[in-house]
C-alpha cells in the first residue's frame, strides 16, 4: 500500500470511534470467530469500546472527565479492546505488562510504576467527551430562547452523561440505540445501582439518576421509523431539544442520515440544537473499501464495511438544507486547545498515529441550531 494511502486508511479508522487499535489489537479473537458476547454486531459492540476508553480516560491521574459507570457498562471485552488502545503507548514508553497481565494503568499496579500518559484513542474519545459534555450543559442551562428541557441522544450506546452530568432540575432524557445496545446498558446499569427514576433516587440509589426522567426507544434508525416511537413514549414536539448524535452518523447511508436529520427538524420546537460527531469531505465508501481489502482481519473489515456515509465538506450548507444552522465546528485540534491546553496524549509518538491524528482534519464536531419550522 502507497504510504498516502495507508495514512488515508488510519485516518478512517482512527476517525471512526476511536477503535482502531482496539480492532487491530485484537484481531486474534476475531479470527477465531465473531463473539461479542450478549450483542449482535461489531456495530452494537463499537458502544462498549467507546466506553471502555471513557474508562481508561477516567483513570488518569489528570482526567478530562470522570465517569465511574464506564467500566461496567464496557464490560470485561470493552475494557480488553479499549486496554490493547494503551498497550501501542505501553509498548513505545517500554511501559510493557507485568507478569500479571498489568500495565501502568491498572489501579493495582499504579503504585509501582508512574501512571502512563493515555494514548491517542482514549484522548480523542475525552476530547469528543467534553465538547459533547460543554455544547449540551450550555444548551440545558442557558437556552436560547429559554433553557432547554428535552435530551435526546441516537445512537446513546453506553453514554451515562444522565447520571454524569450536573443538568438542572426538569431535562427529560431519551435515548434511542438498538434494543441489543440498550438492554445490555440496563442490565449493566441495575447490577451497578444506578437509579432510572426519581423514586429510585429516593430510595438512596449508588448512582442517582440527574435528569427528571430516562427513557428509551429500541429502533434501528436505518430502516425504522423512530419518531413516532418516541413521542409514544413521551417526546414532546413543542419543548425545546437538544439532539446528539455521537459516533453514530457514519453507520448509517446517506438516505437514512438525511431522513434523520430532517425528521428530528421536523419535531424540534424553536431553539432545539443539535450536537453531532461527523466526517466532513471524505469519500467513506471509497476509504473504506480501500482499507477493508487491505486489511487482512475480519474485525477490522468488518467494522469499516459497516461504514456507509460521511458529510460533504460543506457541512453549513448541507445541513442548512436539513433544517440545521451550523453555529460551531471544532476538529481536534480546536477541542485539545479548549478544553485540554493543548492534545492530552503524548505527542512525542514515534508511532506515527499523533501526526495522523493532528493531521485529522475531516472528524468535525457540530454545533448547529434548529431553523424556524
Ligand atoms: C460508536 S457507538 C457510540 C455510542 C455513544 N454515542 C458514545 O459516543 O459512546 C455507535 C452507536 O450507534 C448505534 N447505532 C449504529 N447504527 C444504528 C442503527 N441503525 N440504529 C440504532 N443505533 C445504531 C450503535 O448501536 C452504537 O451504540
Amino acid at each position: 500500500m502507497r504510504s498516502d494511502q495507508a495514512k488515508g486508511a488510519a485516518l478512517v479508522l482512527a476517525g471512526l470511534t476511536g477503535l482502531t487499535g482496539a480492532a487491530w489489537a485484537i484481531r486474534h479473537r476475531q479470527k477465531k470467530g465473531k463473539s461479542y458476547e450478549d450483542l449482535d454486531s461489531v456495530v452494537s459492540f463499537s458502544a462498549r469500546l467507546v466506553a471502555g476508553m471513557r474508562a481508561y480516560e477516567s483513570r488518569e491521574a489528570d482526567p478530562l472527565f470522570r465517569d465511574p459507570l464506564a467500566e461496567v457498562l464496557a464490560g470485561k471485552q470493552g475494557m480488553e479492546g479499549a486496554k490493547m488502545t494503551m498497550k501501542e503507548l505501553d509498548a513505545s514508553e517500554g511501559n510493557d505488562e507485568n507478569e500479571h497481565g498489568e500495565t501502568a494503568h491498572d489501579s493495582t499496579s499504579a503504585s509501582k510504576k508512574e501512571p502512563l500518559q493515555r494514548g491517542y484513542m482514549v484522548g480523542r474519545v475525552a476530547l469528543r467527551t467534553v465538547f459533547f459534555d460543554t455544547k449540551l450543559l450550555d444548551a440545558v442551562t442557558s437556552g436560547p430562547p429559554a433553557a432547554i428541557k428535552q435530551v435526546v441522544l441516537l445512537g446513546a450506546g453506553m453514554d451515562t452523561r444522565a447520571w454524569r452530568l450536573p443538568l438542572p432540575e426538569g431535562v427529560s432524557w431519551f435515548e434511542v440505540d438498538r434494543s441489543d445496545v440498550l438492554k445490555a446498558k440496563k442490565k449493566a446499569l441495575k447490577q451497578a445501582g444506578a437509579a432510572f427514576s426519581e423514586q429510585e433516587n429516593n430510595r438512596g440509589a449508588k448512582y442517582p439518576l440527574k435528569a427528571a426522567s430516562y427513557i428509551t426507544c429500541s429502533v434501528d434508525l436505518e430502516n425504522q421509523n423512530w419518531v413516532d416511537g418516541l413521542i409514544a413514549r413521551g417526546f414532546d414536539p413543542e419543548v425545546p431539544t437538544c439532539w446528539i448524535l455521537e459516533g453514530l452518523v457514519m453507520y448509517l447511508s446517506p438516505v437514512a442520515v438525511e431522513k434523520l436529520l430532517k425528521g428530528m427538524h421536523a419535531v424540534s420546537a424553536t431553539g432545539s440544537r443539535l450536537l453531532i460527531m461527523a466526517f466532513c469531505g471524505t469519500d467513506i465508501k471509497e476509504w473504506y473499501t480501500r482499507t477493508a481489502t487491505s486489511q487482512s482481519v475480519g474485525w477490522v473489515a468488518d467494522l469499516v464495511a459497516t461504514f456507509k456515509s460521511s458529510f460533504p465538506k460543506d457541512a453549513d450548507v448541507y445541513l442548512a438544507e436539513k433544517g440545521w444552522q451550523l453555529k460551531t465546528s471544532m476538529g481536534y485540534k480546536d477541542m485539545a486547545e479548549a478544553y485540554a491546553r493543548g492534545m492530552p496524549w503524548n505527542t512525542d509518538l514515534s508511532n506515527g498515529s499523533n501526526t495522523l491524528v493532528a493531521e485529522d482534519d475531516y472528524t468535525s464536531y457540530i454545533e448547529a441550531y434548529a431553523l424556524m419550522r
